[in-house]
């Protein structure tokens, strides 16, 4: 009996990206039957991967080192009602595993008898005939497959991954994300970028009312909302209060830019880091009632004290409560004064938002170009992130074109370069030629019009650098710009 996988556990079991599995599909080094992987397969592909040190086991070891932290271990654990859902899973598999094999053995002991009783009458030909098929029976029953124990590890690692964690699939969208711990539907939605619709988020609202449309889920918080017995009976559930018991498929909208509300919120100043005399990050965290809707490149409103300024986001949707906004630190911006002069952690912030329509395009799984102009790295930053926690992109480039505050978080962006195969940064010291700048970037890319650009800087600099890129090639409706001065 072959045992398959699903392409999105074995890029976890792997520790690989799914788009770098899809690469290995189309060149043909890794063999699929309808969209799964057969587990021979699995280890035919993936000799070097060593199934006895995943990170999965280490994980479990770390979780019953640290039994006694309290709090780890509720937050690490799946709910105990879904832990004992998916061990029932578990133990029903095992139960049908055994009972299959105890079937086959006994079609074992019917042919061994049968092949006896023919053999009583039959001919020396048939005899011998009949022996060499008992012989090739016993060698092959009692013969360990090489790959026994690589297979038999495989496995378990694929059980514990599936105790621990469930794989969600939106319809129509098509986003996939794993649950883990004891996060509901909505949370790990939200921790891998994808932006379900939601209010409350405790259950009051029913704005993350959404249909289960194959798997089980089990409601692991109390809800206010009271659903309509129709609509649990075509399968209605709040995403803010369930979570998966094993593999589900969930029909929900994901929301576009359009789609999310203006929110009016007071958060609390976590930190403001200054990175030079012009730039500073504000670090902000949201109540934990009212978490901010927005998408990665997206702009919101802050004040304080009447004091106030439209900054670019460059944290990631999926970063729960904390928001980031960069502040340039322009003359006349009071609010930025403010920050570079006098917040302090703690003080609150009024936030307004999101605005703007400079966000990914979750549908285009082509390779990405993102292009910042000095402090145009806020948005690019969080749409990269953002693309990151969706594994959205093929491959990502980032340019960053310094002004004279620099390369400001040079280190992150190197950082990012280390921990991802598929992500390349080439920074671009400050110039007054920007046109020359430009012409040598598009010149390194000879087939753009197989990517996506997005770029962002003042309307000028995006203005130069779309005629640059459109002319060598890029398709216009490929472009996406977000302007710093609109
Ligand atoms: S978000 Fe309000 S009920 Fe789920």
């Amino acid at each position: 009996m072959s045992h398959l996988l699903p392409l999105s556990r074995v890029a976890k079991l792997v520790a690989q990206p799914r788009h770098a599995l899809q690469e290995m599909i189309r060149n043909g080094t890794l063999a699929t039957f309808d969209g799964m992987v057969e587990l021979d397969e699995l280890l035919r592909a993936f000799p070097e991967v060593k199934w006895d040190d995943d990170a999965e086991f280490r994980r479990v070891t770390e979780i019953k080192d640290k039994a006694f932290a309290k709090r780890v271990l509720e937050r690490a654990l799946p709910d105990k009602e879904v832990l004992a859902a998916r061990l029932t899973e578990l133990g029903n598999d095992y139960a049908a595993a055994r009972a299959l094999l105890l079937h086959y053995g006994s079609v074992m002991t019917w042919l061994d008898e049968k092949i006896e009783e023919i053999d009583e009458d039959a001919s020396p030909e048939t005899h011998h005939a009949l022996h060499t098929v008992r012989a090739f029976l016993l060698r092959n029953l009692a013969e360990v497959p090489p790959d026994a124990e690589q297979a038999q590890a495989a496995i378990v690692q694929e059980r514990i991954l599936k105790i621990m964690s469930a794989h969600v699939t939106i319809q129509p969208s098509g986003h996939e994300f794993f649950v883990e711990g004891n996060d509901t539907l909505l949370e790990a939605a939200l921790r891998n970028g994808v932006s379900l619709n939601y209010g409350c988020s405790n259950g009051n609202c029913g704005e993350c009312k959404a249909r289960v449309l194959a798997g089980e889920v089990k409601k692991v918080h109390a809800h206010d909302y009271v659903l309509k017995d129709a609509e649990k009976d075509a399968g209605v559930i709040l995403l803010c209060a369930y979570a998966p018991v094993n593999d589900v498929v969930i029909e929900a909208n994901v929301a576009g830019a359009r789609d999310i509300p203006v929110q009016n919120l007071t958060a609390r100043v976590k930190s403001v880091e200054v990175f030079n005399p012009q730039v500073a990050a504000l670090h902000l965290l949201a109540p934990r009632s009212q978490r901010l809707r927005y998408l990665g490149g997206q702009r919101i409103d802050v004040s304080i004290d009447g004091m106030r300024g439209r900054y670019a986001i460059a944290s990631c949707p999926c970063e729960d409560r904390h928001i980031e906004v960069q502040i340039p630190r322009r003359p006349g911006d009071a609010f930025a004064e403010a920050v570079f002069s006098r917040l302090h952690a703690n003080d609150t912030v009024d936030v307004e938002g999101p605005y703007g329509e400079f966000v990914l395009d979750e549908d285009s799984p082509r390779p990405v170009i993102f292009l910042a102009f000095g402090a145009g790295f806020a948005p690019i930053k969080s749409l990269i992130q953002h693309a990151m926690s969706l594994e959205l992109a093929e491959s990502m480039d980032l340019h960053w074109l310094a002004d004279a505050a620099g390369h400001y978080q040079d280190n992150l962006c190197r950082a990012w370069t280390d921990a991802l195969d598929n992500f390349n940064y080439v920074p671009h010291a400050q110039s007054d030629d920007l046109d020359r700048v430009l012409a040598a970037i598009v010149t390194d890319y000879p087939d753009l019009h197989r990517f996506d650009v997005y770029a962002a800087g003042t309307a000028a600099q995006l203005e130069r650098a779309r005629a640059h890129f459109v002319g060598q090639g890029l398709p216009e409706v490929r472009w996406f710009a977000g302007a710093t001065d609109a």
